[in-house]
């Protein structure tokens, strides 16, 4: 069995919502177990117990939400045990070209620095999955294609 978190922060549950596409979807490969958590309940030691680790957040100012930026700088305990973990990431922004983009690049590099492999996405969203305000039919659908993707990955690495 491969396992996957899918922890986010949001505020006002639109990242929330992407976080169960993702989870849902990647729930429904066979071989994986997914837990979605926010995250102000996951610690650093709780990422060694994960194959992959999707994380989501809202942009604010163009990057991800201190709560998970706070998580990531905690993980540092960790740091060298998350390397060839599968990782990916998600955000909701307020506006188009509000910083989908950057937030979602600012938290791959710091999946990188982990050691981590991320998840691509050649079509579509290629960074990962993106909004503007809630997810719509199109923004779950795409949720819901990387969570299966990054399921079938952890699967064909750790399963
Ligand atoms: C402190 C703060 C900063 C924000 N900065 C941006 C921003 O730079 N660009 C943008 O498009 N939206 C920005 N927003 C809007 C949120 O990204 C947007 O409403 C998002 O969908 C909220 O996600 P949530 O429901 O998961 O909390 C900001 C919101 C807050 C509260």
């Amino acid at each position: 069995m491969a396992d996957i978190l899918v922890t986010y922060f949001s505020k006002t549950g639109h990242t929330a919502s992407m976080a169960e596409c993702i989870a849902k979807a990647a729930g429904e490969v066979e071989g994986v177990n997914v837990q979605v958590r926010p995250v102000a309940e996951v610690t650093p030691d709780d990422l060694l117990d994960f194959d992959g680790i999707v994380m989501g957040s809202p942009v604010y100012y163009g990057t991800m939400a201190a709560p998970l930026k706070a998580l990531i700088d905690a993980s540092v305990k960790h740091h060298g045990k998350l390397e060839g973990k599968v990782g990916g990431a998600f955000s909701s922004s307020g506006v188009i070209g509000g910083g989908n983009e950057t937030t979602l690049m600012d938290i791959i590099a710091c999946l990188l620095v982990h050691g981590m492999v991320v998840k691509g996405v050649s079509k579509g969203p290629h960074y990962g999955p993106t909004c503007q305000g809630a997810p719509d039919e199109e923004a779950q659908k795409r949720c819901a294609e990387y969570g299966r993707d990054v399921a079938e990955l952890c699967v064909r690495l750790f399963g």
